[in-house]
């Protein structure tokens, strides 16, 4: 049962309003004494002719209690209603520990399809940090529309394409060690280009020889495919590494060298709607009218570019998928990046373009002076990983150092607490590391949220066994009705971070549950209460954890048995 819903029916029946429309003006009060759903009157004043808290009054005297409503009060306007605690105890632990993880569920994604492009980093190159903040924000966004019953598609578009490759290749073929690369494939690969940049000042012949390597890649030779193939499938081995860590997974990735084949198609297009200009020997489509610098699509020598592979791209994710939306989750550097694709494939005539978004994710800074001494855009994501383990795994030894396993739960909580750091804020602002701030285990901390749902699961399990189900009326305190709220809220916030695109939303709420949960666990016994009381609040246990387990998978976040 939704209990907005059953109000909003009830006032429906006394005015002249659909229920639909009632539920939109429906807020939460600001404070818990003016009731838990506040209905504003003042629209039917004109029509009425009646003072809005006149008619508060009057529909307050007409809507009697009853297993949805426990009291309605008018004051000022407004028609303040309190739920019946007791029906709304019963009705939403029951829901959630009936559901499990499917609780928050809906049909709303039915039918639909939501293709998520997220982390897409570059081969042969490091993961870095802002990597990492683009793969969380866009796994947590897929993982929400997955959880809203939308289809959707996983997608890396992995940057595997350039004229870098010639590079690459020649650096490889005259200095690289086949054991080395085997062993630490992206650290061999980006010595030895960093070795070429070096040697190409002194011998500059070396670039000739880059581009004829690239160009033979590109003609299809087979000793540079198999070069080429080879870093990138070492590569996407050692990504998977990292989104193992994250429980994350990709449905396909096609990056830009999926595109090559596909590009001649939407240059030709661009020629036959006229969009094609000639710019100093470069091939660009115009975005003046839009105050946009011109979208470069050939190069004076013909070649293909970053944003041709977009389009191509953009077509055939239309094609393949008929998406009903399709996010890009990039950084904000490249907001104009993609401005630019969407108003091109909108020029084309693709009016489908207006469900692409690029949902931009902003710079990671670091606080703490031994970080900031470095570039941000240096940092690796493997750096920062293994520092969050070790310095979790010293934690651990000293607040418990007799736990079992104690490497997995410090991996656990040292990756939670990145990826809680990554999310826990709106995507507009920077994201700043400092170690202190991560692995705080208070406050709004991934830890602190881990530990109430590992404090959760150790009550339940030092019960034993306790009944399949109970009584909850007996749970009559504001702290556990309060709890209880909140996890009905969590269905409002999966739907407030599908429609904002941020995955904040649900950071905030799962800390907002593991703070009501504390208060509550801080102020009321449980294995001392008494038995029917003592069960009830098992079950509100059991509930607790279930959607911070929830909310946190969403958001990148295991949470180990003990800690
Ligand atoms: N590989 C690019 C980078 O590392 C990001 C690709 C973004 N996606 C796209 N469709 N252009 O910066």
């Amino acid at each position: 049962m939704d209990f907005k819903k059953e109000i909003a029916g009830k006032i429906s029946q006394l005015v002249d309003m659909e229920q639909e429309k009632i539920m939109e003006l429906i807020e939460i009060p600001p404070q818990s004494n003016m009731g838990d759903y506040a209905f504003p009157c003042f629209q039917f004043a004109k029509v009425l002719r009646k003072a809005p808290n006149m008619i508060a009054a009057d529909l307050a005297g007409k809507l009697a209690q009853d297993n949805v409503i426990g009291k309605v009060e008018a004051a000022g306007g407004y028609l303040n209603f309190f739920v019946n605690r007791a029906e709304f105890m019963k009705e939403i632990l029951t829901e959630v520990n009936e559901k499990g993880r499917d609780f928050g569920a809906s049909k709303e994604g039915d039918g639909k399809t939501v293709l998520v492009e997220f982390s897409s980093p570059n081969i042969a190159k490091p993961f870095h940090i802002g990597h990492l903040v683009n793969t969380l924000t866009g796994s947590a966004l897929e993982k929400i529309y997955r959880h809203l019953g939308y289809h959707t598609e996983r997608l890396n578009h992995i940057g595997d394409y350039g004229t870098q490759f010639g590079k690459q290749i020649a650096a490889y073929k005259h200095w690289g060690n086949e054991e080395a690369l085997e062993k630490d494939p992206i650290t061999e690969l980006l010595r030895v280009y960093v070795m070429f940049h070096e040697e190409a000042e002194k011998h500059p012949e070396l670039e000739d020889e880059a581009r004829q390597l690239f160009k033979k890649l590109e003609d299809g030779d087979p000793e540079m495919l198999a070069l080429w193939q080879k870093f990138r499938d070492l590569s996407i081995v050692e990504f998977k590494k990292l989104y193992k860590e994250f429980n994350i997974e990709f449905d396909s990735y096609n990056g830009e060298s999926f595109y090559t084949d596909k590009m001649g198609e939407v240059v030709q297009m661009l020629r036959d709607k006229n969009l094609l200009v000639e710019s100093n020997g470069a091939q660009i489509v115009d975005l003046e009218k839009f105050n946009m610098p011109p979208c470069l699509i050939l190069k004076s020598d013909g070649a293909t570019i970053y944003a041709t592979r977009d389009l191509a791209a953009g077509l055939y994710r239309h094609r393949t998928y008929n998406f009903d939306k399709c996010l890009y989750v990039v950084g904000n550097t490249q907001a104009l990046h993609f401005k630019q694709i969407f108003t091109v494939l909108k020029l084309m005539g693709f009016d489908w373009a207006d469900n692409m978004a690029h949902i931009g994710t902003s710079l990671v800074k670091f606080a703490d002076r031994k970080m900031a001494t470095r570039s941000g855009d240096m940092i690796y994501a493997k750096t920062v990983l293994n520092e969050a383990a070790e310095k979790t795994l010293e934690i651990v030894e000293s607040k418990n150092s007799g736990l079992a396993d104690k490497a997995d739960v410090a991996k656990k909580v040292g990756m939670g607490a990145v990826a809680y750091t990554i999310l826990k804020n709106n995507r507009d602002r920077d994201i700043i590391f400092s170690w202190e701030d991560i692995l705080s285990f208070e406050g709004d901390s991934g830890p602190y949220v881990q530990y109430t749902c590992v404090r959760g699961k150790s009550v339940m399990r030092k019960a034993g066994d306790f009944p399949s189900t109970a009584d909850y009326s007996k749970l009559t305190t504001d702290e556990e009705f309060n709890l209880v709220k909140l996890l009905d809220g969590f269905k409002a916030a999966l739907k407030e971070a599908a429609d904002r695109y941020e995955p904040f939303v649900i950071t905030r709420h799962v800390t907002e549950i593991a703070k009501a949960y504390n208060k509550f666990y801080n102020s009321h016994p449980i294995m001392n209460a008494e038995p029917e009381v003592k069960a009830a609040r098992l079950h509100l246990t059991k509930a607790v954890c279930n959607v911070i387990e929830t909310g946190l998978s969403i958001i990148g976040i295991e949470v180990p048995e003990n800690m």
